[in-house]
């Protein structure tokens, strides 16, 4: 595709916006992307990817996309990419991913054995599942051995511990291949009411007292990894103050500032024994 993606957003630093949108406009002519989908695509796709899904899954999964900007983030994703899903909760954007792109794969994991779960049924249920696998395990465990050409976090850096933040970030600037993309989203923590309204949500749903960075810090370790920010926005949806950046990593390998974190959180085993295959 060489649609240039909308930025209908509200960028936090207006030169970089500017340059930003003259980098995306580079770009988009100069690589293939998905196809370009609206919000309603979204929620159409959604609801027919986890039309076979138990009914919590199915409700929660056909709502995501009304209060998360999925569409402005597939517009990030290039054509016939390989993805690295962080946290990928019951699977959605890779399940989306591998809807709207007959080409593309995915692996995803996430520390909930459930989400993983509901990720591996959708998986089952869709005629694009072979695609697509899922794991349980934690961002802040070695992470399994491979390289893609898009890593995704999208909701996540806030479940994490904060001292975790920094590393989680290079580790996924790590498995990226050279020239490919992180695409990171994540809860703005202002104004206040907008981070207020956002953390009774995770209260609610998640049960957790959520730990917000600001994205100059993800910005910052961004760069000090050698990748370059090539977008960055803010994307209100009703109460949700959403924040994004796109980084593209350099076509030379990434130096790893990351030690993967330790912690023993998540379940299961070392990365040797998920019986790993990279994508
Ligand atoms: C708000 S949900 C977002 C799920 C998915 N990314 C999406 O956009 O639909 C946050 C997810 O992060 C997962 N999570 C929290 N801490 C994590 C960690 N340390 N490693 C991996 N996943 C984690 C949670 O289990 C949950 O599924």
């Amino acid at each position: 595709m060489t649609q240039s993606p909308e930025y209908h957003s509200v960028d936090f630093y207006p030169l970089r916006r500017w340059t930003g949108c003259l980098k995306a406009r580079w770009r988009s002519a100069n690589y293939g992307r998905m196809p370009q989908v609206s919000r309603s695509d979204v929620i159409a796709a959604a609801q027919m990817i986890y039309a076979d899904a138990p009914f919590g899954a199915r409700l929660l999964q056909s709502l995501r996309p009304y209060i998360c900007p999925f569409e402005s983030l597939l517009a990030h994703v290039p054509a016939s990419a390989s993805v690295l899903d962080v946290g990928c909760g019951a699977g959605l954007l890779l399940g989306l991913i591998a809807h709207f792109d007959p080409s593309a794969r995915g692996y995803g994991f996430d520390t909930s054995v459930d989400a993983v779960a509901a990720a591996r049924h959708m998986a089952k249920r869709t005629e694009f599942g072979t695609r697509l696998r899922f794991d349980t395990w934690s961002a802040t465990m070695e992470w399994p051995q491979g390289s893609y050409d898009v890593v995704s976090m999208i909701d996540v850096l806030h479940h994490v511990p904060p001292a975790e933040h920094a590393a989680v970030i290079r580790t996924a600037l790590s498995r990226i291949r050279p020239g490919g993309l992180l695409i990171y989203k994540d809860m703005a923590d202002q104004p206040v009411w907008q981070a207020s309204w956002n953390r009774l949500h995770d209260l609610l749903l998640a049960k957790q007292w959520v730990h917000y960075r600001s994205i100059r810090d993800v910005g910052q370790w961004v760069s000090g990894a050698g990748a370059e920010s090539i977008a960055e926005g803010r994307i209100d949806i009703g109460p949700y103050a959403h924040e994004f950046l796109i980084a593209q990593t350099d076509a030379t390998p990434l130096r790893s500032g990351a030690k993967p974190a330790t912690t023993a959180e998540g379940t299961g085993s070392s990365p040797a024994q998920l019986n790993y295959e990279p994508i």
